[in-house]
């Protein structure tokens, strides 16, 4: 507090305390050597003043101490900072392995979540307190970007692909969520709130929500009603891939390539299914875009995972 003014926002999340630690050492370093500029330039302005008409500068003949000295101290305060600052960005872009994933469907203008359980929600992200939460955002218009100040993170939300962010949020409480990328007329009414709650009081909010069926189910659902399950469930002996126990494996494309079977390479299979072909298998399934929305892909994922979670068992019918 300065004044009255909030200067920072809250720390609220595992990682603001760092992202703050080298904001002000950045910050630090900076005023240090504007103050060391400022106060040079005024004390030689006076000192080597020109005295009179007749006054000729001495010649220079060079310092080698000196040259050694602003060179090696500015190499390496700037190599701690690239060293922190992609220690820190690694760090803020890695999801812990154990996070709990949550995806995220923004549009002009809302921001819409749905979790493995299957519970969907508008503007409010539930999440409780202490557990690394992993958000896996695409858009369905415009590029939006999802910003929690508070746990200082943000990313950008685009049209086409999936970006993720993570966050372990240390104080229950109710953080804003905005939009932090120009996104339209309403885009500053792009606001959100994410809730952080005590585990228990977590567990009984999931039990008191309306109970939909999960994500993969859903994915289920999806995977039938395309007709996916004609070509895709036979183990291996149908016309296309298995997809049992893909998720995450390597997978070996016509071309030679080998490709993660990740979500983008996944989400890019069932919309442009040529685009990456599988190895042995003919260029015959149709595309799916502009016949599944976002979150049906974001339920099919689920479903492919499902079937990497449980093996065969339900993959061989
Ligand atoms: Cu969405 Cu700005």
């Amino acid at each position: 507090m300065l004044f009255g003014l909030r200067l920072f926002p809250e720390q609220a999340s595992t990682m603001a305390g760092q992202v703050d630690a080298l904001l002000l050492f950045l910050l630090a370093v900076s005023l240090f050597f504007i103050g060391l500029i400022f106060l040079t330039v005024i004390v030689f302005a006076i000192r080597y003043r020109r005295r009179s008409e007749a006054e000729r500068p001495q010649p220079i003949h060079g310092s080698l101490p000196l040259e050694l000295l602003w060179t090696i101290i500015p190499l390496g305060l700037a190599l701690v900072m690239f060293g922190w600052g992609a220690w820190l960005y690694f760090a803020l872009n890695r999801p812990p392995a154990d996070a709990m994933e949550v995806f995220v469907v923004a549009k002009q203008w809302m921001w819409k979540f749905q979790h493995p359980s299957g519970m969907r929600e508008i503007n409010e992200l539930h999440v409780p307190l202490g557990r690394p939460v992993k958000v896996t955002m695409t858009s369905e218009d415009a590029i939006h970007s999802f910003g929690v100040s508070d746990f200082r993170i943000k990313m950008d939300v685009v049209p086409g692909r999936y970006t993720t962010a993570w966050f372990e949020a240390t104080k229950p409480g109710e953080y804003r969520l905005g939009c932090a990328e120009y996104c339209g007329t309403e885009h500053a009414k792009m606001v959100g709130r994410v809730v952080v709650m005590r585990p228990e009081a977590y567990e009984a909010w999931l039990r008191g929500a309306p109970t939909g069926i999960s994500l993969a189910a859903a994915g289920e659902k999806v995977f039938q009603q395309n007709g996916c399950a004609a070509c895709h469930l036979s183990a291996g002996a149908g016309p296309g891939p298995s997809l049992a126990g893909i998720f995450g494996k390597p997978v070996k494309l016509a071309t030679g390539q080998t490709v993660t079977a990740d979500d983008a390479y996944l989400r890019e299979s069932i919309l442009d299914p040529q685009a990456k072909l599988v190895a042995g298998y003919p260029p015959i399934m149709p595309s799916l875009k502009g016949m599944l929305g976002e979150e049906q892909v974001t339920q099919l994922l689920a479903y492919i995972k499902s079937l990497a979670a449980d093996q065969k068992a339900k993959a061989a019918p």
